[in-house]
């Protein structure tokens, strides 16, 4: 059975979190949202994610997004491995509250539903705990990107944000972002927009790079062309 698809509308699943009962599209207003689960709390890897994620927070609220976390555990170890997650990140400024909210799932209602039960890592009475899942939920409440990653395997958050900054360009302009692309990196023509369409939709133009097949398909966009030097990757 298919999970939630690119392009669905994201539940609007109620919630207890560290910062009290949330309706989650009231919580993400007018922002775009990550949802981030993690298999346990006092683990090690997820402490790292977290620490890194609050680490990164102002990253997010930069790029707009806000951000919530959620695994299985209750809310009084939520609020005890947070401590722990700040004096990882040798945090200093007395709060004792990560920069997102944490939901708690105990029944696992959220988890089942939204997919995030990772098979091969069970708890102490041999239920599936929750696999590293991230979804990116764009402003209009509709599903961006999805990831999923197993439990042994830590998340690379600047991964994640470089993927904010590809989907938020490529919601506003019709450009596409090639591979390993990062902000100041020529961006190119999608295949749906024909190249003289591209020229007229970008007057600095368009660049064709040679092929042998002689198919005109890899277009960069000039635009870009001080900030990158055509630096074509
Ligand atoms: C961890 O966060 O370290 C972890 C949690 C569950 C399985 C494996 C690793």
């Amino acid at each position: 059975m298919p999970g939630l698809l690119l392009g669905d509308v994201f539940p609007d699943f109620e919630a207890e979190t560290t910062i009290g009962r949330i309706k989650f599209h009231e919580y993400l207003g007018d922002s775009w949202g990550i949802l981030f689960s993690h298999p346990k709390d006092y683990t090690p890897v997820c402490t790292t994610e977290l620490g890194r994620a609050a680490r990164l927070s102002s990253e997010f609220s930069k790029r707009n997004v806000k951000m919530m976390a959620i695994s299985l555990d209750s809310l009084e170890d939520h609020h005890g491995w947070s401590k722990d997650i700040l004096a990882y990140n040798c945090d200093e400024s007395g709060t004792c509250m990560l920069p997102f909210p944490i939901i708690a799932d105990r029944k696992r209602e959220l988890a089942v539903s939204l997919g995030m039960l990772d098979p091969d890592e069970k708890d102490k009475d041999g239920l599936p705990l929750t696999a590293r899942c991230v979804f990116i939920i764009g402003p209009d409440k509709k599903l961006k990107l999805s990831l999923l990653y197993p439990a042994t395997t830590g998340r690379n958050f600047d991964e994640i944000l470089r993927v904010l900054d590809s989907l938020q360009l490529t919601a506003g302009i019709r450009v596409a972002t090639p591979a390993d692309w990062k902000p100041g990196v020529c961006v190119m023509v999608p295949p749906s927009i024909p190249e003289e369409e591209a020229a007229a939709l970008f007057p600095a133009g368009v660049y064709s790079k040679e092929l042998p097949s002689g198919k005109k398909y890899l277009l960069y966009y000039l635009k870009y062309q001080f900030k990158c030097q055509l630096r074509f990757i």
